[in-house]
């Protein structure tokens, strides 16, 4: 039997993926499938959470699909979360298992609520937004992983996993649910290039992100229009969020030669901001190039990669009706197959 580590992460299909979303979770993702048994979702059921497009969300869960393999996702790690329907019947299985008061005290939820109720006169905060962080355990508590890669904003979701996991087994009197750990990255959050004191993300709007994707002319655009600062603190320590932001990028990008010049530039009162943001163009060409080429290879043939994902999908439910097939012994549910 191996004795590698599982490790289990996922990401709704909400739009694209950017740079943020990129040196936060997913390059990370991509590494450690060397070293550990690795399974990733596309999880659609958690896009119903918040006011969407039915009409777009089986085009957005394949678009991430072929987003995730051109970033270096290998395809049979990959699951689709409503192909494998037991991670449904297991959040209502462990919503028994967490109480009210433990979600009500989840910060996504009071975020992301208090997002809607200020956006319409009619604001409609869904059960399902409420629930979530019980359906994210069961995407977790499954696969039973070890390691769970994601960014610091998930913490909490972590920790009310753990609960779950420690509650049910106390209340069923077996050790069976692992209790998984959070795996962080080094990259600290990337900001928005327009205004560097957010993070970016996809919510402010496009100005806001940089997609792994992006056009080579939006991207030269938004990097040249990044907001740094009137350089009154060139030759000193200190050094503000738009500039701080450009050398966390060079970092991600592994520029270490570059950006140690730049720096030393920085320090001297010498740096001129147009090299700094040319350097972080290039550095982030480079990747945009290469993700766009596997990309373009991808879409020659997107019928069959839709096929090797529903065939992972396919091997992935084993392991998720083995677990529900076993929770329902454990917790006097009927388990008869037909
Ligand atoms: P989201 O798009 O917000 O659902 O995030 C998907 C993943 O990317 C999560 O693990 C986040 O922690 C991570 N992430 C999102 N935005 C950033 C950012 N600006 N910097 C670093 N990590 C991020
Ligand atoms: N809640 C996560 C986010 O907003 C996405 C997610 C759903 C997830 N299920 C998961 C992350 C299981 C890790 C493990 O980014």
């Amino acid at each position: 039997m191996s004795t590698k580590k599982r490790i289990l992460s996922a990401i709704q299909p909400t739009g694209d993926i950017h740079f943020g979303n990129y040196f936060g979770a997913v390059q990370n993702w991509v590494r450690l499938q060397e070293e550990y048994i690795c399974t990733y979702g596309v999880v659609d059921y958690h896009a119903m959470t918040m006011p969407y497009e039915p009409k777009k969300l089986r085009q957005n869960t394949w678009d991430l699909i072929i987003n995730l393999v051109a970033i270096g996702i290998k395809p049979e790690n990959l699951f689709i979360q409503s192909l494998v329907p037991e991670h449904t019947e297991l959040a209502w299985i462990l919503s028994c298992f967490c109480s009210h008061g433990e979600l009500s005290r989840m910060t996504q939820f009071k975020d992301k609520s208090q997002q809607s109720s200020t956006k319409s006169d009619d604001a409609f905060i869904s059960a399902g937004l409420f629930g979530y962080p019980v359906l994210q355990a069961a995407d977790i508590l499954i696969y039973r992983a070890d390691y769970v890669p994601v960014g610091k904003d998930q913490e909490q979701h972590l920790e009310l996993t753990r609960n779950i996991a420690q509650r049910f087994n106390s209340r069923v009197g077996k050790e069976y649910f692992v209790a998984p750990e959070t795996l962080f990255t080094e990259t600290p959050k990337i900001m928005s290039l327009a205004d560097p004191k957010k993070k970016m993300s996809k919510s402010l709007g496009p100005k806001h992100y940089v997609s792994v994707f992006e056009r080579e002319a939006d991207l030269r655009n938004k990097v040249k229009k990044a907001q740094m600062d009137s350089g009154e603190h060139r030759g000193t320590e200190v050094m503000l969020e738009g500039v701080t932001n450009m050398f966390a990028i060079l970092k991600a990008c592994e520029k270490t030669e570059i950006s140690a010049q730049l720096r030393a530039a920085y320090l001297d009162g010498s740096l001129s901001y147009v090299d700094l943001k040319n350097a972080v163009t290039e550095a982030l060409l480079e990747k945009v190039n290469e993700f766009s080429e596997r990309k373009k290879e991808l879409m020659k043939d997107k019928k069959g990669l839709k096929n090797q994902i529903k065939a992972s999908s396919f091997e992935i439910r084993k392991r998720a009706q083995e677990t529900i097939k076993e929770v329902k012994e454990l917790t006097g549910i009927m388990n008869v197959r037909f």
